[in-house]
């Protein structure tokens, strides 16, 4: 474990670890400025309401992996991805820097700077929700941020990793970094007396990205 400063858009200076076993990862705390965090739970809050998130049925999740629900954000905003405050501020995955450093902990990681698509996933864990472990084949790299409301009403809710008898525990505004092909799951969130649509869960904005190749007509291939 390696414990660096990584200084982005020359008045920010985040705090990162870097792990090159038992598999590549990056955990930044404190990751979104003040304004940044404003924005977040604006939309946040926003989601939180009843009919906004969905079940996994409706938004291309295994049903059998978890109950918890989510809203995929580029599905809702296509076209007009600036009137989310989430997609807009969550840019700063790509545009800070962060991906270079990434990028050095392990040859896997090299192209993770180069990205050219990603996808944005809102997700909420109330009182008995999880997601049981699993891979996300489908993408090169995963990049999870957590945000919950203080003080922290919940307990659970750590990022897991049993394949590596590993765990995260995912502190408010940190940023996890780690490729597709590590098998992953989020213990099961527990909260007494909460109303769902108080939002005293355990939210994530996970993105998903990597690098995908054009057709002939120079469109990203899905
Ligand atoms: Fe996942």
């Amino acid at each position: 474990m390696i414990l660096i400063n990584l200084t982005i858009m020359k008045s920010e200076i985040l705090e990162a670890t870097i792990y090159q076993e038992p598999f590549p990862l990056m955990v930044i705390e404190n990751f979104y400025n003040e304004s940044e965090l404003d924005l977040i739970w604006e939309e946040l809050n926003f989601l939180t309401k009843p009919n906004k998130l969905v079940e996994a049925k409706d938004y291309g999740g295994v049903v059998e992996n978890t109950n918890a629900k989510a809203l995929i954000l580029d599905d809702v905003y296509e076209g007009h991805r600036s009137v989310s405050n989430i997609l807009t501020v969550n840019r700063k995955l790509f545009s800070s820097g962060v991906l270079d450093n990434f990028a050095q902990i392990h040859p896997c990681c090299k192209i993770a700077p180069k990205s050219n698509w990603d996808c944005t996933k809102i997700r909420y864990y109330h009182n008995g929700e999880y997601y049981d472990p699993h891979t996300d084949r489908d993408f090169q790299f995963l990049a999870f941020s957590y945000f919950y409301k203080e003080p922290k009403k919940f307990s659970g809710g750590d990022l897991i990793f049993p394949e590596y008898d590993f765990k995260v525990s995912c502190n408010n505004n940190s940023m996890v970094i780690f490729p597709g092909w590590v098998e992953h799951g989020v213990r099961k969130v527990t909260i007494k007396d909460s109303d769902y649509f108080e939002g005293n869960g355990r939210y994530a904005i996970t993105s998903f990205f990597g690098c995908r190749a054009r057709n002939k007509k120079g469109i990203l291939t899905s």
